[in-house]
């Protein structure tokens, strides 16, 4: 029998690539079955002491003062940090500093918002993909660029709209977020749309529906149904739309989002007749 041939680094890192993990965790590999010498404090001449597997678990270092202890105390630190941020800019630079989300220690650096935020209409996704972590800027990928598309097509631009997501930071490898990641960052989207103030919130996609407008319905029950949100300041309305990057593996749902695209323009002109009257 031919032995199976040995895969070259370069089958393997495509491999790598096509299962999503494109980043390293730690600079430095870790041998976890590495034997570590254990000196005895007084080892006796007769009996020395003798080589020990090293756990397969290291001990975890002792987490810096300013880093929250678990998720619950990081949830409470973000909430108490969003609340401060009189401003976008500084509530852009307190996440950039913000210890409580291990996000923050694989992603490429935060990606916080694009467009204009004097902007009407507002739109939050779920989290920034690859393209998007390496250029600072959400929906820049494949995705951002059917949403470009579709804004394009009733006629709005970035310069006419503001861009955010719920979670600020890349998952490594786009794995979906955690349960507690989502609630850790949500005080500061919520923080962003209140500052941000727009007369319609768009929300891309079943989990920042589910996120925002805190329904456990899924996306096909929920978009193109208008609710309302209350910003902390005002109740503004709300529409759930399928998620650009559905659409590009769905394309016949397209219909689907222009039903909501054109609810949007309705809305939006709706609410600058009742602004000038
Ligand atoms: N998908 C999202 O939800 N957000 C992005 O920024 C990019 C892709």
């Amino acid at each position: 029998m031919t032995p199976e041939p040995v895969p070259s680094l370069r089958q393997l890192l495509a491999f790598y690539v096509d299962a999503g993990v494109d980043c390293a965790l730690s600079d430095e590999p870790i041998d976890r079955l590495a034997v570590e010498e254990i000196v005895a404090e007084a080892p006796r001449p007769s009996a020395p002491a003798a080589p020990r597997l090293q756990s397969p678990i290291a001990p975890r270092p002792a987490l810096p003062a300013n880093i929250p202890a678990t998720p619950e105390a990081a949830i409470v630190s973000a909430r108490e940090a969003a609340a401060t941020a009189p401003t976008l800019e500084a509530l852009r630079a307190l996440m950039q500093s913000f210890d409580g989300c291990a996000l923050r220690t694989t992603a490429t650096q935060l990606v916080f918002a694009d467009g204009n935020p004097q902007a009407r209409l507002m739109l939050v996704g779920e989290a920034p993909g690859r393209d998007e972590d390496i250029e600072g800027l959400p929906f820049v990928g494949r995705s951002g660029k059917l949403l470009d598309l579709m804004l394009a097509a009733i006629g709005l631009d970035r310069s006419k709209v503001y861009i955010a997501n719920v979670i600020p930071w890349r998952p490594p490898g786009n794995r979906t977020p955690t349960p507690q990641e989502t609630q850790i960052c949500l005080p500061f989207i919520k923080r962003q749309i209140e500052l941000v103030n727009p007369d319609v919130l768009v929300t891309l996609g079943n989990p920042s529906t589910q996120a925002l407008l805190e329904t456990r319905e899924g996306i096909m029950r929920t978009r193109g149904r208008w609710v309302d949100y209350h910003t902390g300041t005002r109740t503004i309305r709300a529409l759930p739309t399928l998620h650009p990057a559905y659409l590009l593996r769905q394309p016949t749902y397209k219909r689907h989002a222009w039903q909501d695209l054109r609810a949007i323009v309705t809305a939006l002109e709706a609410t600058e007749k009742s602004a000038a009257s």
